[in-house]
């Protein structure tokens, strides 16, 4: 069994969509047993709830400094124990000693082409602006290992999603989600439940 811990910020669908996919038997063999935000309010929070998954917020609000919350974000998720971290939509940069912790174990889903529109300050709506602002006619999303830097770890899956005249960045955000997001975290879970993919630091 594939024991996942999941870190979200904001509304979850990411997280729902790995939670439906386990339910239909697309994904095998695998369980989450952790959700983590940094937001209190965070809706991904509520979803993980109503499915009897253990839900835990650490906020940087409860600590004097960054260095007390990465330290206990990091407690947090020794102590859920599992086999591999899934970033989706986790707006908070991860701190060196968790990567190092954590290498070739942990995935963050960003909505864009890597290496296009990513890096500091390329989160959430901001990107799918950003796109829309430059004129491309072609954007997507990206599941990447998570390394030292920002977005910068290696591309696993990706998959282009067209830009359509007269896209707002609600509009361009939803349909990467859909025709992207929702289907490649998913299936490179899947791949990893299958043995398909090889985790952990290479030997
Ligand atoms: C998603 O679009 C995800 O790709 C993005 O935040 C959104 C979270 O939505 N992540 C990043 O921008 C990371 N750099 P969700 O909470 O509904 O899954």
């Amino acid at each position: 069994m594939l024991k996942l811990c999941v870190l979200v910020s904001g509304g979850g669908t990411n997280l729902q969509a790995i939670i439906d996919r386990i339910s239909d038997g697309t994904i095998l063999n695998t369980e989450i047993i952790g959700v983590i935000s940094n937001n209190r309010n965070a809706f991904a929070l509520e979803r993980a709830r109503k499915h009897g998954i253990p839900a835990i917020c650490v906020s940087p609000k409860d600590y004097e400094n960054r260095e007390l919350f990465y330290q206990a974000l990091l407690e947090t998720v020794d102590q859920i124990a599992p086999d591999f971290i899934v970033l989706a939509g986790f707006l908070v940069a991860i701190p060196t000693s968790m990567v190092k912790k954590y290498q070739r174990r942990m995935i963050n889903i960003h909505p864009s082409l890597i290496p296009a529109f990513c890096g500091v300050g390329y989160y959430g709506l901001r990107v799918h602006e950003a796109v829309l602002a430059r004129g491309v006619k072609i954007t997507g999303a990206t599941v990447h290992f998570v390394d030292e830097g920002t977005d910068t770890g290696e591309i696993l899956m990706q998959k282009a999603v067209e830009v359509l005249a007269g896209d707002t960045p609600e509009v361009l955000q939803r349909r990467v989600m859909e025709e992207a997001e929702w289907k490649i975290l998913p299936k490179i879970i899947a791949m990893v439940a299958n043995g398909e993919l090889e985790i952990g630091e290479k030997k």
